[in-house]
């Protein structure tokens, strides 16, 4: 059994179900076993293969869209022995030096692990703390001001009685430490000083409610092959296009992790085909169509594109694959309980400038938007192999009256016959006292996200086919 620590994406809910979903079967078995809105800690219990165990981790890295980090715990501090040590009010240095001294021992027991040759070596390290919320007076004041330079001091002096040639490590911006406003190092700092190589490291303390996991990076997500793929394709949309990081999650939704290669996945509204450039890169069998020609001849030239960069040897002749046909005509070319997933955002409608009020809101949503939904489900059932998954955004219109408005996905999906899975499962999520950091399980049917300021947010929503034969 192995426990590593995952830095979550900025919608936090949405990266612990991404995990929770994932290591809930092979390849990679285990559990989330503590969160905080930063990083989530998780027990691996099956799959992990000691001799390819950092090809692993990548493979797990590759596939996630919304961890940013991957890291191996190698120790864990009690809160009540942090706050001891680094007081919100020190009263006495003389009743925290031990408490100091403790933490001290265990970073020299640690660096033999993180550095398996120190003597002679020049070594960089950096150091990350991931609060509980950034928000987090304790963070700004104690954690980013106290124990950071307490951790680069500390590792750099053991490093030297090690007789290290150098240590040296990395500064953060002398204004962030002063204001207390930092944010650890990013994917591409790691990569950029090389973080992931021998003699270099980046030392992750990652806080919850119960304490402090330390733990050394292995993998970060590659943001610039995510960018090159997104900006680079030929063709972008610059009508609404999901960004990546989503167009993977959804994808890891639908919990088709074995011989992908042979797994039919269909997005039957694919715009320029972003979500269709992520399975096919994952190394599905991809599917889609478009009721505008355009997009359909745009995403068939992103598909053959993406297949050269990963230099295919076999590009698919997307040309059968990808349908100039509305969502209504589309079981009239595809089979029947043909498809492992459907993965897809439907239609949003206009781009508001200003909040519509309600009854604007309500009535595009009930005239304009409701009956593509409903055909996309009705035809979902057909399409889907028993027990297979729909993965879909829908949208939520913020109105003048600060209210929401939604399309009642889960009620139409039932009189098709979809049943609505929920995204965090009961048994598989425990309670926090920080009232922040608690998962409402009913509001987590489905997961909203949505920027400042966004009028028309996007819902996440998973929905499963019978299976009749279970
Ligand atoms: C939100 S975009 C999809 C964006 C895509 N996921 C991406 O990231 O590039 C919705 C697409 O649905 C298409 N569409 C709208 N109504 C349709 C219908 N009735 N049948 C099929 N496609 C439709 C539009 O042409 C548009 O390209």
């Amino acid at each position: 059994m192995k426990r590593f620590l995952l830095v979550l994406g900025s919608n936090w809910h949405l990266s612990l179900a991404e995990i929770d979903l994932i290591i809930r079967n092979p390849p990679f078995k285990g559990r989330i076993i503590d969160y905080s809105a930063n990083i989530a800690i998780v027990e691996i219990e099956e799959g992990l293969n000691p001799k390819t165990y950092v090809n692993n981790l990548e493979l797990l890295q590759f596939y996630f869209g919304g961890i940013l980090k991957i890291a191996e715990i190698l120790d864990f501090i009690d809160i009540s022995k942090v706050k001891s040590a680094f007081p919100e009010l020190v009263v006495s240095y003389k009743k925290i030096k031990p408490f100091r001294t403790n933490i001290s021992k265990k970073l020299n027991d640690l660096l033999p692990k993180v550095f398996p040759k120190i003597e002679n070596e020049s070594i960089f390290f950096a150091v990350s703390i991931y609060p509980n919320l950034y928000i987090d007076d304790y963070y700004k004041s104690i954690l980013v001001k106290h124990f950071l330079p307490f951790l680069n001091e500390n590792f750099s002096r053991l490093l030297k009685e090690r007789n290290a040639r150098k240590a040296i490590f990395y500064k953060y911006p002398q204004r962030n430490m002063e204001t207390g406003n930092l944010n650890p190092i990013f994917p591409h700092h790691v990569i950029r000083y090389n973080l992931l190589e021998e003699n270099r490291a980046e030392i992750i303390f990652g806080f919850t409610e119960e304490g402090c996991y330390i733990a050394r990076t292995y993998t970060v997500t590659n943001p610039n092959f995510q960018k090159k793929i997104d900006e680079k394709r030929p063709f972008t949309s610059f009508e609404r296009s999901i960004p990546p990081k989503f167009a993977k999650i959804m994808l890891n939704f639908l919990n088709l992790y074995e011989n992908k290669e042979s797994k039919r996945i269909l997005d039957p509204f694919c715009g320029s085909g972003t979500i269709l450039i992520f399975a096919y890169i994952n190394g599905f069998e991809v599917y889609g169509a478009d009721i505008k020609n355009k997009y359909v001849e745009h995403t068939i030239k992103n598909l053959r594109w993406v297949g050269k960069i990963l230099e295919e040897e076999n590009i698919p002749n997307f040309k059968e694959r990808i349908k100039n046909i509305d969502i209504k005509d589309l079981i009239n070319i595809f089979e029947q309980s043909s498809f492992d997933g459907i993965c897809t955002e439907p239609i949003f409608g206009p781009f508001y400038k200003q909040k519509p009020d309600f009854k604007d809101a309500k009535t595009l949503l009930d005239t304009k938007i409701r009956p593509t939904f409903e055909e996309l489900i009705k035809i979902a059932y057909k399409l889907l192999k028993p027990g297979k998954r729909l993965c879909l955004t829908s949208p939520v219109i913020e109105t003048v009256e600060n209210l929401e408005v939604q399309l009642p996905l889960q009620k139409i999906a039932e009189k098709h016959k979809l049943n609505l899975i929920p995204i965090f499962k009961k048994n598989r999520i425990f309670s926090k006292s920080n009232k922040l950091l608690q998962l409402n399980l009913n509001s987590l049917k489905s997961i909203i996200e949505s920027k400042k300021n966004q009028i028309i947010k996007r819902k996440f929503y998973l929905f499963q086919k019978l299976d009749n034969n279970k």
